[in-house]
C-alpha cells in the first residue's frame, strides 16, 4: 500500500479494531431465522460478503427481546442459546480474513411486520398471536406510526429500565458470540427513534418534551451498552439523521445527538433517514445517488465524530469520492453487496489498486489474477 492507494482500501482502526479497508456491508434483514436463531442461510449470505473483501460485515437488525423483532422472522439475541448459532457465523467470517459486527434492534411501535419481500406491512395483533410466539408493540405515547398499525402500548419507566437491561445482555451475548464491532439501531421509527422525535414522543415525563428529554433513552442506552460491551471494540450507532416527518427530527437535533453519543463512548455515527411516521419505503427524503451522505457530511465536520455513509452508493469511484471529500470515514453497502457480493473486489479493481486480486479470498484471488494476465492477452489481440 502506498500513499497512493484509495482511501477506500487503506486499513482504518476503531479502538484495538483494524478493518483492512472501509468498505463495510449495511445491515440487511433477511427474515429467514427460526425463532431468532440464525441458520446456514445466515452462514452463507454474511459469509459470501467477507469472502468477496469487504472490511466489515454486519449482521441484520437482531432482536434484544422477542416481541419487539422488527420481522417475524428475524434473528435475535435475547438468549444464551442463541451465541453458538451466531459463533458459526463470526468463526466463519474470521476464518476468511474477515471482521464482523452485529446490529441490535428493538422495533417498538413498529414490531411484526411481515417480511419485505411481501410488503413489510403490519401484520394485525390477532395474526401476531397466531404465531403462537411473544409479540408486543410499545411506543413512548399511544400513537400508531401509521393508520395500518395497531396503537402501541406506552412504556412505562419499569419498561424503559428493563428494555436497557436487554440491550445490555445482547451485547454481552454479541461479544460471546465473537463479534467485533457492535451497531445500535437506533433509526428508522424504531423504538429508540419514536423517542427522538417528538412526532411520535408526546410524555410529559422526563422522557419526553424537551429535545434532552426525548434524548434520554437514546443516551442512556448507548452509555449502557457502552459499559458492558467491551473497551476494545467499536460501538456503532445508526441513526435516522432526518425522521422524514414534518416538524420531526431534523439534522440539527442529529448534531447534537451526535455529540452527546460521542461523549458516552460511541465510536460510528451510521446516517441513514426516514421510517418514522410511514415505513421507510414512503421516506419523503429523495432517494438519489448518495442522498444520504450530506446527513453523513454535515454531523462528522459538526460532532467530529466518524461517520458511515450509506445510501444508494453504486461503486468504487463513488464510494472513493465520498471518503476523498471528507464526507465520511466508512462506506455502507446494501442492495449492491446483494447483486455482487464481491462489491469490494470490484471496487479495487473499479479503483485500480488491486492488481494481484488480494481483496478478495485467496482461493478466488490466486486464479483471478491468472485469469487477469489471460484476460490482459486476449484484450490486446494476442491469444
Ligand atoms: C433487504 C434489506 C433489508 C434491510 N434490513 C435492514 C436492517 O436490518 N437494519 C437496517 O438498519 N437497515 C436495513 N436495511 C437498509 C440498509 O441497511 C441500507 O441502509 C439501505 O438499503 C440503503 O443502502 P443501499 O442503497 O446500499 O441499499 C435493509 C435494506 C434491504 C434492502
Amino acid at each position: 500500500m502506498t500513499a497512493e492507494t484509495p482511501l477506500l482500501f487503506q486499513p482504518i482502526t476503531l479502538r484495538d479494531l483494524t478493518l483492512k479497508n472501509r468498505v463495510v456491508i449495511s445491515p440487511m434483514c433477511q427474515h429467514n431465522a427460526d425463532f431468532g436463531i440464525p441458520g446456514d442461510w445466515h452462514v452463507v449470505h454474511l459469509g459470501r460478503f467477507a469472502i468477496g473483501g469487504a472490511g466489515l460485515v454486519f449482521v441484520e437488525s437482531t432482536a434484544v427481546d422477542p416481541r419487539a423483532r422488527i420481522g417475524i422472522k428475524d434473528v435475535g439475541l435475547w438468549d444464551d442459546a442463541q451465541i453458538a448459532p451466531f459463533r458459526r457465523i463470526t468463526d466463519f467470517v474470521h476464518s476468511v480474513g474477515g471482521r464482523i459486527g452485529v446490529q441490535l434492534a428493538h422495533a417498538g411501535r413498529k414490531a411484526g411486520s411481515e417480511a419485505l419481500w411481501e410488503g413489510g406491512r403490519a401484520l394485525s395483533m390477532e395474526a401476531l398471536a397466531a404465531t403462537g410466539e411473544p409479540w408486543r408493540r410499545v411506543g413512548p405515547s399511544p400513537l400508531a406510526p401509521s393508520a395500518e398499525w395497531s396503537v402501541p402500548e406506552e412504556m412505562t419507566v419499569e419498561d424503559i429500565a428493563a428494555t436497557e437491561r436487554m440491550f445490555v445482555d445482547a451485547a454481552l451475548r454479541a461479544d460471546a458470540a465473537g463479534f467485533d464491532a457492535l451497531e445500535l439501531h437506533f433509526g428508522h421509527g424504531y423504538l429508540v427513534a419514536s423517542f427522538l422525535s417528538p412526532v411520535s414522543n408526546k410524555r410529559t415525563d422526563a422522557y419526553g418534551g424537551s429535545r434532552d428529554n426525548r434524548m434520554r433513552m437514546c443516551i442512556d442506552y448507548a452509555a449502557a451498552v457502552r459499559r458492558a460491551w467491551p473497551t476494545e471494540k467499536p460501538l456503532f450507532v445508526r441513526i435516522s439523521a432526518v425522521d422524514g416527518s414534518v416538524d420531526g427530527w431534523n439534522l440539527d437535533d442529529s448534531v447534537v445527538l451526535a455529540e452527546r453519543l460521542k461523549a458516552v463512548g460511541v465510536d460510528v455515527i451510521d446516517c441513514s433517514s426516514g421510517g418514522l411516521a410511514e415505513e421507510t419505503r414512503n421516506t419523503n427524503v429523495p432517494r438519489g445517488l448518495g442522498f444520504q451522505v450530506p446527513f453523513s457530511e454535515r454531523i462528522r465536520r459538526e460532532a467530529g465524530i466518524r461517520t458511515q455513509a450509506v445510501g444508494v452508493i453504486l461503486d468504487g469511484p463513488q464510494a472513493e469520492a465520498i471518503l476523498r471529500n471528507g464526507q465520511a470515514d466508512l462506506v455502507a453497502i446494501g442492495r449492491e453487496a446483494l447483486l455482487d457480493p464481491n462489491w469490494a473486489t470490484h471496487a479495487a479493481q473499479a479503483l485500480g489498486c488491486d492488481p494481484n486480486f488480494e481483496t478478495i479470498n485467496f482461493r478466488h484471488g490466486h486464479w483471478l489474477a491468472k485469469r487477469e494476465s489471460l484476460m490482459r492477452q486476449i484484450r490486446e489481440g494476442r491469444l
